[in-house]
């Protein structure tokens, strides 16, 4: 599929997925969010791809959703338009491959809301996140009342919606909203660092990793270590599990097939 704002640099054996419309500042339109969606399908899809990860072109990330798009929206098209969000981040949030967004300036409103949607998110030390919602009049509607909830606590998220202040990068990690900062410079290499970790092990069994914790959050403590017991279990059905004990006791580098 031609892609007008979304680039997709395929690397080894992952996609770097980048937001392309600098002059906006990336903001996220429609039609970049049937863009968005079309190619998470295909990649979601690939087998050959393990990972995929979120960056921005140029100074931001993402400034948020598209304002003059938005301005004259009626009450349907909002509702519309949320949906096609959450249809969009869902299959970031839900995809079996690990996800990361490399954030590299603004994240701010539904940038912010795209990273949050992702497994895991590292940081520029120049970039800055904030959903700035409120001053437009409007609250978040790409999940951000959700996802920032879930991960920094109501109160926390409440101050960053209320204020609609914009956080630096070291706060944002104190927040636990990131899991590295890195210099600017350095934010790719540590990026490629990160995902060559993440891609030599079984995707299937990353992909039960990633079910057994998402599928936790929403349980009690003894429904969710019954739902980790069982996939405990259904890792024993497959090869990978045997070839990583067997190369383990046999003291040997585990070659996975994802089976
Ligand atoms: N929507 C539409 N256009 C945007 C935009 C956005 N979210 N953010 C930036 N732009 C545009 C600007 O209008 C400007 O366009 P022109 O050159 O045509 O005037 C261009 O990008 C450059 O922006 P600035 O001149 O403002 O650049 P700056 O460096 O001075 O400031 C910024 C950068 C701090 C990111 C600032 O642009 C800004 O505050 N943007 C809006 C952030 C925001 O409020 N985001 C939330 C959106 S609502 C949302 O996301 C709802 C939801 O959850 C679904």
């Amino acid at each position: 599929m031609e892609t007008k704002h979304i680039k997709v640099e395929y690397k080894n054996r992952w996609a770097l997925v980048k937001i392309s419309r600098p002059k906006a500042m990336n903001a996220i339109n429609s039609d970049i969010l049937d863009e968005l969606s079309a190619v998470l399908d295909q990649l979601n899809e690939n087998d050959d791809i393990r990972a995929i990860a979120f960056t921005g072109e140029g100074k931001a990330f993402i400034a948020g959703a598209d304002i003059a798009e938005m301005k004259d929206m009626t009450t349907i098209q909002a509702r519309d338009f949320a949906t096609k969000g959450h249809q969009t981040f869902e299959k970031i949030e839900k995809s079996l491959k690990p996800t990361i967004a490399a954030v590299n300036g603004y994240a701010l409103g539904g940038g912010c809301e795209l990273a949050l949607a992702c497994d895991i998110r590292i940081a520029g030390a120049s970039a800055q996140f904030g959903q700035p919602e409120v001053c437009l009049g409007i609250i978040p509607g790409f999940g951000g009342t959700q996802r920032l909830t879930k991960l920094i606590g109501p109160a926390k998220a409440k101050e960053l919606l209320y204020t609609s202040k914009r956080i630096s990068a070291e706060e944002a990690l104190e927040m636990g909203l990131v899991n590295h900062v890195f210099a600017d410079d350095e934010l790719y290499d540590e990026l490629d660092k990160l995902v060559a970790e993440i891609v030599d092990k079984s995707s299937v069994i990353l992909s039960i990793a990633k079910d057994a914790v998402d599928g936790g959050l929403e349980k009690e403590i003894d429904d969710g270590l019954k739902y980790e017991t069982n996939l405990f279990a259904m890792c024993f059905c497959t090869h990978d599990q045997t070839e990583g004990m067997d190369a383990f006791l046999n003291k040997r580098e585990a070659k996975f097939s994802d089976k």
